[in-house]
């Protein structure tokens, strides 16, 4: 079922969600744990602790999902999929950090950007993740652990789950144009996937376990578009600290504390004001691409291995795709 790919993609950079209201957005991002990066009069970047100039980005509208970005190897791998069918022409990215990009259509009509060249940003130093005694590994000596109250400290934007009427389908296209391999697929039964968890394809550097996931929109009454986007915190004390303060803050909690069966990471998921899903998560599944791709029956691969089930409204598409 895999292809010779045109380029392998190293990661995902940031999504581009709609909003009607900036202000409201930011103040939902603020107490998620991001920092404002630049604003305009249309639209919200926002960054996290780590290196990249902004990892979210709203745009003024209708609530709805426009696409994300990819980050391309190399100048040279950005030039070779931009002259290929579909792609647009390399173009300077105006935003923080400029760079450039191609852009092309997905099958579900979400706009996929490749950037390549983004100048990287000073990492704030809260960015570490926190030394930690485990019994047998003793990482900190003579020092208290102090955990302030506040939001989590978003570190990267890791993933993104698609809604789509053919999992297969949107594998097989971002599998030929990008490189992504599968990890695990969930199966309705044997070759009918519901649910495809696809990584980078780093050859022997690890990688997250799932950058991208496709799953069935059947749940979602047939809308493609957004479940959720996802990004990695750094370390487990911001993803309780960060649901105890979105918690105090008032803000729509949607499903967590718990810690994955797919990916192992603890995740919590979070509502913004129109509903759009944000997840926080940490210490998820590293492969590299030898690891061979696993597959589940449907009444296993939801499950978390710890934390509350799954609420029936998690599945829904949470953004509808702006095109
Ligand atoms: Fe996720």
């Amino acid at each position: 079922m895999s292809q010779t790919p045109i380029i392998k993609v190293r990661d995902v950079a940031f999504p581009r969600l709609q909003a009607p209201d900036l202000d409201r957005m930011e103040s939902f991002l603020i107490d998620f744990g991001m920092v404002r990066a630049q604003r305009t009069e249309d639209t919200l970047y926002m960054r996290g602790v780590g290196p990249a100039p902004f990892v979210h980005v709203t745009h003024l509208g209708e609530p709805g999902f426009r696409g994300f970005a990819f980050v391309a190897g190399s100048r040279d791998d950005l030039e070779k999929i931009a002259g290929s069918e579909g792609f647009s022409p390399v173009e300077p990215l105006e935003s923080p950090g400029g760079g450039f990009r191609t852009v092309t259509t997905d099958p579900i009509g979400l706009k996929v950007e490749v950037v390549f060249g983004q100048e990287p940003a000073q990492p704030l130093d809260t960015a570490n993740p926190r030394a930690l005694n485990m019994g047998t590994r003793f990482e900190r000596i003579g020092a208290p652990q102090r955990i302030p109250r506040g939001p989590s400290r978003v570190k990267r934007f890791g993933h993104l789950q698609l809604n789509a009427p053919d999992p297969q389908a949107m594998f097989s296209w971002y599998n030929a144009r990008f490189g992504l391999i599968v990890s695990d697929a969930v199966e309705l039964a044997p070759g009918m996937p519901v649910a495809i968890f696809n990584r980078c394809d780093r050859g022997a550097e690890p990688t997250d376990h799932h950058t991208i996931l496709f799953s069935s929109d059947m749940t979602s009454g047939g809308v493609p578009g957004l479940n959720h986007v996802s990004w990695e915190v750094c370390d487990i004390d911001d993803v309780f600290a960060g649901h105890e303060h979105l918690s105090a803050k008032k803000r729509s909690p949607e499903w967590g504390i718990g810690r994955h069966l797919l990916g192992s990471q603890v995740f919590d998921y979070w509502n913004d004001p129109w509903g759009q899903i944000h997840e926080h998560w940490t210490d998820g599944d590293q492969f590299d691409a030898s690891v061979a791709p696993g597959s589940l029956g449907i009444d296993q691969g939801a499950a978390s291995q710890w934390g509350p089930d799954m609420p029936s409204s998690y599945v829904r598409t949470s953004a509808r795709v702006i095109s």
